[in-house]
This record gives structure tokens, C-alpha cells and sequence, in this order.
């Protein structure tokens, strides 16, 4: 078979991130590469096991109905894992595109929420909950980016991860940051029982933000 072309699409501090073929078959490929300034040994099991997870997180995520990319492979020992690739735009850019109404906008908001709802009924806490880590495409909003997650009931770990949410959106969409915050908890509510707890303790945890900042 042909060498397919690949294509840089993204990239933080632990990955890169390539598109690879085209159309219904293409994929994406995360690659955490080595990195020499940590201790080899501890190299390798930071890059494993978030490869690991990301990839056992993407396949609950996906069997629980929420919209992720399939994963396709997994090679932890090299760091790399390979997903479909899902078609559309990162919600930040479709949050800030002036072309896009408010009413789409808060519909994509209130959809971030049920599916933060979905996830944590079942239990899972993404861990790094950023517009970019949606992607809004055909089949609605779907999430990437779970080599931050874990499984956890505590109400802790869920209004934190609400926590993270909140300043994205007031980071990146500080204009409208309110308007769409509480669109992603209507959606959170709505999808979720346990919600008023998690909000309640939401405000604690903010509460505790604001004592450690004036201190
Ligand atoms: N399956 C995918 N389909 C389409 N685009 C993707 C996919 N996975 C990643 N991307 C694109 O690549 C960008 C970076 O990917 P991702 O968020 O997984 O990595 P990261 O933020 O660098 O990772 P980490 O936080 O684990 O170090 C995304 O914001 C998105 O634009
Ligand atoms: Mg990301």
C-alpha cells in the first residue's frame, strides 16, 4: 500500500497530532513522543499509560452513547494511538466565529453539557474539559482528549472538572462566557440526577479559588 500523506492537525506540550487518508477513512494519530529531559524509566510509563487511558476511556465514552472517535489501535509501548478522525471544527472557533448565531452557539454550550452529563453518570471524570477538546462536527459535539481522565464518583472530582469547564469559557469566550456556561449546565442538568450536588459543590470549590487568591 502507498505511503498515505500525513498532516500535522494539532499539538500540545505531550503530543502531536497527525491526520492520515481522507474522507470516511481518515484517521487521526496521537503520538506522545519521548521526551528526553524526564528519566527514561518514567518516560515510558507517563507516555503508556496515557496512551493507555486516553485510548480505555474512549472506548467506555463510546459504548456509554456519547459522541467520541473510535479508536483504531493502540501501540502504548511507542506512544501512539489511532483514532477515526472526526470532520468539523473545535468548538472555541465555532464559540468566537461572528458568522455563527447565539442561538447555535448556546445549542452547541447546552450539548457540551449533556455530554459532560453522560460522563459523569457513568462515573467518568474527563480531566481537561477546553473548547478545543470538542469538536463539533455532523453527528453534533463530539469529545476528545481523555488522556487526562479517570473513573471517579466523587463530587469532588466532577465540580472540578465543571471547575475547569467554567474558566475555560472565561478564558477563551470571556464576551459571552455567562450566556454559555449556563447553557452547558442546563444541559447538565437536565442529563444528570445528581447535578444539584455536583453544582453545589461547584460552588464550593470556587468559593475556596477566591479565599486562596486574596490570601
Ligand atoms: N479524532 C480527532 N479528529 C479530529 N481532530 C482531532 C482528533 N483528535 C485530535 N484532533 C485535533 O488535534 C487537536 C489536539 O488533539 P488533543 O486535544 O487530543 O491533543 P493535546 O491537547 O495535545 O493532548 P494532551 O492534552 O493529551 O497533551 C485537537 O484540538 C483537534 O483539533
Ligand atoms: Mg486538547
Amino acid at each position: 500500500m502507498p505511503k498515505q500523506k500525513r498532516v500535522v492537525i494539532g499539538g500540545g506540550a505531550e503530543a502531536i497530532i497527525y491526520r492520515e487518508g481522507s474522507g470516511a477513512n481518515a484517521r487521526a494519530i496521537k503520538h506522545r513522543p519521548r521526551k528526553s529531559y524526564r528519566h527514561p524509566q518514567i518516560d515510558k510509563e507517563f507516555r503508556e499509560s496515557r496512551t493507555r487511558r486516553e485510548a480505555r476511556v474512549l472506548e467506555k465514552a463510546k459504548r456509554i452513547g456519547l459522541c467520541v472517535p473510535k479508536v483504531l489501535s493502540v501501540k502504548e509501548s511507542e506512544g501512539v494511538l489511532e483514532i477515526e478522525h472526526v470532520a468539523g471544527r473545535k468548538a472555541r472557533d465555532v464559540l468566537e466565529d461572528a458568522k455563527v448565531s447565539m442561538k447555535r452557539k448556546l445549542e452547541v454550550c447546552r450539548e457540551i453539557g449533556t455530554g459532560v452529563a453522560l460522563l459523569h453518570s457513568h462515573g467518568i471524570v474527563h480531566g481537561d474539559l477546553t473548547t478545543s477538546n470538542f469538536i463539533v462536527g455532523k453527528k453534533g459535539v463530539c469529545f476528545i482528549d481523555f488522556g487526562l481522565s479517570f473513573h471517579s464518583d466523587r463530587l469532588e472530582d466532577k465540580a472540578v472538572d465543571l471547575h475547569l469547564l467554567k474558566r475555560a469559557i472565561e478564558s477563551k469566550h470571556w464576551k459571552r462566557s455567562d450566556a454559555f456556561f449556563s447553557a452547558a449546565v442546563e444541559g447538565y442538568k437536565e442529563n444528570y440526577g445528581q447535578a444539584n450536588d455536583v453544582l453545589a459543590r461547584l460552588s464550593v470549590v470556587e468559593a475556596r479559588g477566591r479565599y486562596k487568591h486574596k490570601n
